[in-house]
């Protein structure tokens, strides 16, 4: 029996075989994710752990990456209970930070609370899940789904409500 070294591998093609085996990837997820929920046409959301509750910052926008590292997001814990807030006091909240209107990132005003567009001016509310304001988005800012865990006082982020920027499915 031959043996192949590594280098003569791929030399042969077995980065093309690594790659094509890379590209398999998601469709191996969504047979997964059918196997568990039969019928189900898109893809798992990761679970990704966003930090401690009590350690995040009052009223400022903390980033982080979901549900890949392409899609800029930001967390806030508002210090009083809002809709579809987590954490020990229901006041924690997560957003894309890519504009509904064509992408731009955006910027959290702590004054308003609101996320603004330096692009085209539209303004999303982080106090009611994300809604449109005012301005040239037509859709409210994708959600990011959190969920907390008392025990570890961790907040984790699940899934995303509304379809993030430039995206056909959330997940790629
Ligand atoms: S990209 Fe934000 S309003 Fe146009």
């Amino acid at each position: 029996m031959s043996r192949v070294s590594r280098r003569s591998f791929l030399k042969l093609g077995g980065a093309g075989v690594a790659a094509g085996a890379a590209s398999l990837a998601p469709a191996a997820a969504l047979a997964r994710g059918q196997a568990r929920n039969p019928g189900a046409t898109t893809l798992p959301y990761p679970r990704k752990t966003v930090g401690k509750a009590r350690s995040l910052p009052e009223n400022q926008a903390v980033s982080f990456n979901y549900p890949d590292e392409l899609s800029p997001c930001a967390v806030i814990r508002m210090g009083y209970p809002v809709p579809g807030g987590v954490g020990p006091h229901g006041d924690i909240v997560a957003y894309s930070t890519l504009c509904a209107h064509m992408g731009c990132p955006l910027s959290y005003d702590p004054k308003s609370r609101d996320f603004k567009c330096p692009c085209h001016f539209s303004v999303f509310d982080s106090e009611k899940k994300g809604q449109m304001v005012t301005g040239q988005a037509t859709e409210n800012l994708p959600r990011i789904r959190l969920e907390y865990d008392k025990k570890t006082d961790t907040v984790t982020a699940v899934g995303v409500d509304g379809l993030i920027y430039g995206r056909q499915a959330n997940i790629l």
